[in-house]
């Protein structure tokens, strides 16, 4: 049942073409510039009186959810706010009628993410589940709810559950942008025929597997590892660090880009490998990002940079490049965490870890 993988996290990461292409089947209206969901219930009246968008979840789909927040916010011109949702249920969270509260979950039976979820659909909101398991509670919970078509996700550590979430998440901002009218028709084809690429971009992508390897090799006895990324690429950068710990043991802290300055630079050495997620894009702070690099460089830390194909400016400057595919902004997030579950699951098999099952963790957290 692993086709051939020696673990279900392989087999997952590789499925990530083939579970995104379902996430998307039947839901990209290309013609008429719309999304369909087949469960959507929502007037047009009922979106453009929304105020304010909560995300609640934990975290990997947290982390789906921090990038949720700034697709949701450029295409429907929402504010949305992300929350842990283990800290937003023990605390006196504002939730008014006018808000829409997304529950992310792959499970869709996280203790915490539910108990959240019910606590805001008691204090009136409007209650959406983001879930890959039909019939879960939060489903049943929910006022409305769209899947994310992934598939069973078997190994423990999130991998397709988390490509397909950005991809439903950028569906449901371009459905939310055209519905509240700050997105055009011409602006929503532009971005659905962005999406209509992603599946070929993580084929190609996944082609990055050897170097990756040869990466993991080298920094597999590190003692920690830093991610950096800016805008849309914090939450990857997050994400790579969650992945990393999890499955190889080894701490690692995921960091926006200008926050290094602001403390995390006093870990940098010649022992530290540093993971810098670099697609040159105006919301990523590219030149930023940059400055990021010469500044661990210059501290003798070790530079391994996710870079654009076709970018020859930020190469010279890292220990090790892994190239991706240019995707716009908003959907570079999907294509940059390729590599790290490619890292994250190579150090920790040369490490001889039980990949699919790691220690201390469970695949649904049902209990607070
Ligand atoms: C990380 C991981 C966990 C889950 C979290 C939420 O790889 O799997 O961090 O993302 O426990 O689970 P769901 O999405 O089922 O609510």
């Amino acid at each position: 049942e692993k086709g051939g993988y020696k673990h279900f996290m392989h087999k997952e990461i590789w499925e990530q073409p083939r579970a995104i292409a379902d996430t998307l089947r039947g839901r990209m209206l290309l013609t008429e510039g719309d999304v369909h969901f087949d469960t959507w219930n929502l007037s047009q009246e009922q979106v453009k009186s929304f105020t304010k968008v909560t995300i609640l979840a934990c975290g990997t789909s947290w982390h789906s959810g921090v990038a949720g927040k700034h697709m949701i916010e450029s295409l429907a011109r929402l504010p949305v706010e992300v929350e842990l949702a283990s800290e937003f249920r023990y605390r006196d969270p504002i939730v008014e009628k006018s808000h829409l509260v997304i529950a992310i979950s792959q499970s869709g039976e996280t203790a915490d993410t539910l108990g959240a979820f019910k606590e805001a659909k008691r204090l009136g909101a409007h209650t959406l589940a983001v879930c890959n398991v039909i019939g879960s509670a939060m489903t049943r919970e929910s006022d409305l709810h769209i899947l994310t078509n992934a598939g069973p996700e078997i190994g423990v550590a999130s991998t397709k559950a988390f490509t397909t979430q950005l991809v439903t998440l950028y569906l449901l901002a371009v459905k939310l942008g055209r519905m509240r009218g700050t997105l055009s028709v011409e602006g929503a084809q532009e971005h659905l025929t962005h999406l209509t690429q992603v599946p070929k971009m993580i084929e190609e992508v996944l082609k990055c597997e050897p170097q990756v390897k040869r990466v993991a090799r080298e920094f597999m006895n590190a003692q920690d590892f830093l991610f950096l990324g800016r805008g849309p690429m914090h939450p990857v950068a997050l994400e790579g660090a969650l992945k990393l710990k999890e499955i190889s043991y080894i701490h690692a802290e995921g960091y926006a880009g200008g926050e290094m300055k602001h403390g995390p630079i006093a870990l940098i050495d010649e022992k530290m490998p540093v993971v810098v997620i670099a697609p040159k894009q105006p919301h990523v702070a590219y030149e930023k990002i940059i400055g990021n690099i010469e500044e661990v460089r210059a501290r003798g830390g070790k530079v391994i940079a996710i870079l654009d194909e076709d970018d020859t400016q930020a190469d010279t400057l890292a220990d090790h490049v892994i190239r991706i595919p240019a995707a716009c902004a908003l959907l570079a997030p999907v294509v940059a965490t390729i590599p790290l579950q490619l890292l994250a699951y190579h150090v920790a098999e040369m490490r001889g870890n039980d990949v699919d099952q790691p220690r201390n963790l469970a695949k649904s957290v049902t209990v607070e």
